[in-house]
């Protein structure tokens, strides 16, 4: 992936209905229009909705759909799953893997993980691959060891095929976020260990308010949202926000 781009993916996890993400689809594709060509955006809407967001897009689009999670198999008897040809057949160009949500409540490995990062690749797919620590681990100064074991299982993967999303978990969903050198040491560790060509999100409690300065923050090449990516008209903000950066490269 490059990263001369600035990349903002959202996440919607487990929100809205057919016609929300329709709607968003449209609009934000066309705020994403308006932007420089080296800003990127991925909207991961639930699967279920993925054909509602892909139908509603012109068939010029920037923005790509991403899946939240795919199976490592290509096909089988794994009830409730969806592998990645399907995505890829649903015209998804990314999947989130390995989110912390589905490491903890899912019981993911790092092993299962690169599985699946494996499984997207061969079906076309770009991987976005979540790696971070717990807040036990952080103040017990496990922070560099815990992403390098994790980094660990992607060794191999052409860095140029795949994004790395750092988000520690304490950040999600809590409105807390490291300091920009706190992030911007994790940041450096993952691309010791990814290659300097590679491409690292954060993620986290990113908002319209604390874009701009993570942004700016050394080594980071976008951001993976959550919550504050609900909303069309925040995104447009944040779209806005990116574009200017984009516009001073
Ligand atoms: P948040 O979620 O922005 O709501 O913290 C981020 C994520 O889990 O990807």
């Amino acid at each position: 992936m490059s990263n001369t781009r600035t990349w903002l993916v959202a996440n919607w996890k487990m929100h809205g209905l057919a016609s929300e993400a329709a709607d968003y689809a449209f609009r934000v594709n066309q705020a994403l229009g308006q932007a420089p060509s080296n800003i990127a955006m991925v909207f991961c809407p639930p699967s279920i909705l993925i054909p509602a967001a892909v139908h509603a897009l012109p068939g010029n689009a920037r923005l790509g759909i991403g899946a939240q999670n795919c199976h490592a198999a290509e096909k089988g008897a794994f009830t409730g799953e969806i592998s990645a040809p399907m995505l890829a057949d649903a015209k998804v160009g990314y999947v989130i893997l390995g989110h912390s949500e589905r490491r903890a409540l899912c019981h993911e490995t790092c092993a299962q993980v690169r599985a699946k990062a494996d499984a997207a690749l061969a079906a076309g797919l770009t991987p976005i691959l979540c790696v971070g620590e717990t807040r036990d681990e952080r103040e017990a100064g496990k922070t560099q060891t815990v992403l390098e074991k994790q980094m660990q299982a992607f060794a191999g993967l052409d860095a140029g095929a795949i994004l790395i999303a750092y988000e520690p978990v304490w950040a999600i969903g809590s409105g807390h976020t490291p300091t920009t050198k706190e992030i911007a040491a994790a940041h450096s560790t993952i691309k010791s260990a990814l290659g300097s060509d590679g491409v690292v999100l954060y993620g986290g409690s990113v908002k319209s308010t604390n874009l701009r300065e993570i942004l700016d923050t050394p080594g980071v090449s976008g951001a993976l949202i959550g919550a504050a990516s609900l909303d069309a008209g925040g995104m447009e903000t944040m779209l806005s926000i990116a574009a200017e950066k984009g516009n001073e490269r």
